[in-house]
């Protein structure tokens, strides 16, 4: 009997051509698993052309549900964007897909799984740093790391193996989506000064195609976790979903990003990412409503770390769940309604109320509702002296020392 590999399998030239290459240089059966995490694809066909490229087995997954509820909400409650403009979502999804497959290796009695990835990326790593955690015994094999095709070898290969080579392997671009955006890279967007080209952006429209008029929507969150839009209750999934066609519409959640690679390589990105924009600063609208200025500072500092170490594969590590239940804890106040204004390739928060604001309107207001103490305030003088000495009266201290 042979020895049996779980293949994560998207249905693209590389990891069709994988199918077939593990099964001849490893000889092993290959079983081939798709995951949907909400990237528009026919699932059924992509099942049924594993099997024919040569796969013994072909399985998919719907993880949609699992990816948002588990991953993404609380990556949006941490506020992690990776080196302040990526949103992460392919590297939250990396993780996910790693578990599946252990879990689907584990069950078939299997003693590898394998992976699409070249040896430049981060995914790789994400990939082969999950595994380790969850199930050092079983090994990893990346076809795409091991065999040196370039991409013309790589379909000269498939062409020779009966394996069909769709024609949107004629497209220049290396793109991956899942719910919680889209990512898109190599072509012309190689050369950083070049401006993408209009046709990649398939997610959102172009700032002057959108409608003039703005639309508005009420996200209602629930310990930081958004759970209605525009007073109706629904599933974080659905909400994600509708949230990246509304805004998508008026061209929100464009980025161009160049990155820093945790390889060392600075790659340039570009991202589409409707409803994870409006989300992530509706939420942090509403902790800046609801949580004191040193939690919400000492937040910021996690995020930072957060984003890094999601970026990077450390998903599964003990610093990341220690950090994830810190977060999970500063959520406790983070409950009400956020109101976000899309206009033009931009989202605003325009309102925001909470049962729990620690905002008070008697100390902010400068109308005669005023209670704060304004004489008080000497006291942060006697407090924060330095900042309110002339400079003559600061030179003069230091002479008297
Ligand atoms: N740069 C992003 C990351 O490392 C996305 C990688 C995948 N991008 C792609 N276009 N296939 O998370």
């Amino acid at each position: 009997m042979k020895d049996k590999v779980v293949l994560a399998y998207s249905g693209g030239l590389d990891t069709s051509a994988a199918i077939k290459w593990i099964a001849e240089k490893y000889s092993m059966d290959v079983i081939a698993l798709s995951i949907d995490l909400g990237a528009e694809k026919e699932y059924e066909a992509i099942k049924q052309k594993a099997l024919k490229v040569g796969a013994v087995k072909a399985l998919i997954v719907d993880a949609r549900e699992m990816f948002i509820n588990d991953y993404v909400f609380p990556a949006l409650q941490a506020d992690v964007i990776y080196e302040g403009q990526y949103t992460l979502a392919t590297a939250l999804a990396r993780p996910l897909i790693a578990k599946l497959q252990v879990e689907v290796a584990l069950r078939e009695g299997a003693t590898a799984v394998a992976h699409g990835c070249t040896g430049k990326g981060n995914d790789q790593v994400r990939f082969d740093v999950s595994v380790a955690a969850l199930a050092p015994q079983l090994k990893v094999i990346a076809p795409a790391r091991e065999w040196g095709m370039t991409r013309e070898e790589t379909i000269e290969y498939a062409r020779r193996n009966g394996i069909p080579v769709p024609v949107t392997v004629a497209s220049p671009y290396s793109i991956d989506e899942n719910l919680w955006g889209k990512s898109i890279e190599c072509g012309i967007l190689e050369d950083p000064w070049a401006e993408p080209p209009e046709e990649i952006y398939t997610w959102t429209r172009a700032a002057k195609d959108t409608p003039d008029e703005p639309a508005y929507v009420e996200i209602s969150f629930e310990r930081g976790v958004p759970g209605g839009l525009d007073g109706k209750k629904m599933s974080g999934r659905e909400l994600v979903e509708k949230l990246n066609l509304l805004a998508g519409l008026h061209g929100v959640g464009r980025v161009d990003h160049v990155e820093n690679r945790l390889v060392g390589i600075k790659s340039r990105e570009i991202y589409e990412s409707p409803a994870a924009t409006v989300l992530l600063s509706a939420h942090l609208a509403l902790e800046q409503l609801t949580l004191s200025k040193d939690q919400l500072r000492f937040k910021q500092r996690v995020a930072l770390e957060y984003a890094d170490l999601i970026y990077n594969g450390l998903w599964f590590s003990g610093l990341r769940q220690d950090l994830a239940a810190y977060v999970a804890h500063t959520q406790r106040h983070v409950n009400g309604v956020v109101r976000v204004k899309l206009l033009k390739g931009r989202s605003t928060v325009v309102g925001r109320k909470s049962p729990e604001s620690l905002y008070s309107y008697k100390l902010a207001t400068y109308d005669k509702e005023d209670q704060f103490d304004q004489s008080a305030a000497v006291g942060f003088i006697q407090i924060f002296g330095l900042p309110v000495r002339t400079q003559a009266q600061a030179q003069g201290m230091e002479e008297d020392q």
